[in-house]
């Protein structure tokens, strides 16, 4: 596991803003799969000003997503397709169509979660993916104690998330209490994987997920099992290393 001590989350988001030019070089039409929370917008931010700046081109470029809340009506700003389409793909100038990610308003959950296991993998896998991670040490939604090994699924939220989220919605209760998350195995089958953490309430995560022991209660600690995986932080979230 290679860690990056930046100074700060606009260093972050430059640098790994940088990583991602640099592979949509090298493949065109790479897929990179993107997260949502607080954390990713500095290097969304950093990805506009290069295609701005014509120093990136995104033409081929295709995206994926996450993880995303159950039970939220199509179109609900606050789904994480819309927010994702809203942060990355519109700014970006990436058409929907080369977007996919899992159908939390889905009929049957369960079979919506194997047909996206199923859509990455033709796709021909993540090429680079990129990862926040919860207070509790999570990805994605994989909250703790899920199997290292497990497949995009539904799951139920802690009410520590719940809670961590409570502020994109006008109330706790609105927070959904299922989601649909690529598993702790569907994530290690990215190529490249990019965890960004920065803020000191991030510090006992990270020092757990760098420097404690592969554990289902850290689900980021699943990151050690993978050869090309890279942890950007920034001095506040590096207190604890
Ligand atoms: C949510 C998302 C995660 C994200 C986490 C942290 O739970 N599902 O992908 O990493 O929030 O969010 P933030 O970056 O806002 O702290």
């Amino acid at each position: 596991m290679e860690i990056v001590i930046v100074p700060d989350a606009a260093a972050g988001g430059e640098l790994i803003a940088t990583a991602i030019a640099d592979l949509l070089t090298g493949k065109p039409d790479a897929l990179l799969g993107v997260a949502t929370g607080s954390t990713p917008l500095p290097i969304y931010r950093a990805l506009e000003a290069k295609v701005q700046a014509g120093t990136l081109d995104v033409s081929r470029a295709r995206v994926c997503q996450l993880d995303e809340y159950v039970g939220l009506p199509d179109g609900h700003p606050e789904s994480y397709r819309e927010v994702l389409l809203r942060e990355v793909l519109q700014p970006l100038g990436i058409p929907g169509e080369r977007f996919i990610g899992p159908d939390g308003a889905a009929e049957d959950i369960a079979a919506a979660a194997i047909a996206y296991d199923r859509q990455l993998a033709e796709a021909g896998g993540v090429d680079l993916q990129l990862l926040g991670i919860g207070t509790d040490g999570h990805i994605g939604f994989n909250e703790p104690c899920s199997s290292l090994a497990s497949r995009t699924r539904i799951k139920t939220l802690t009410e520590q998330t719940r809670v961590d989220n409570a502020r994109f919605f006008d109330s706790l209760d609105e927070v959904p209490h299922h989601v649909l998350t690529q598993g702790i195995g569907t994530i290690l089958e990215a190529r490249h994987l990019v965890l960004l953490a920065t803020g000191a309430a991030k510090a006992e995560a990270v020092a757990q997920t760098v420097e404690g022991p592969l554990s289902a209660l850290v689900p980021a600690s699943a990151l050690q099992l993978h050869p090309h995986a890279t942890v950007v932080v920034d001095e506040a979230a590096a207190t604890h290393l």
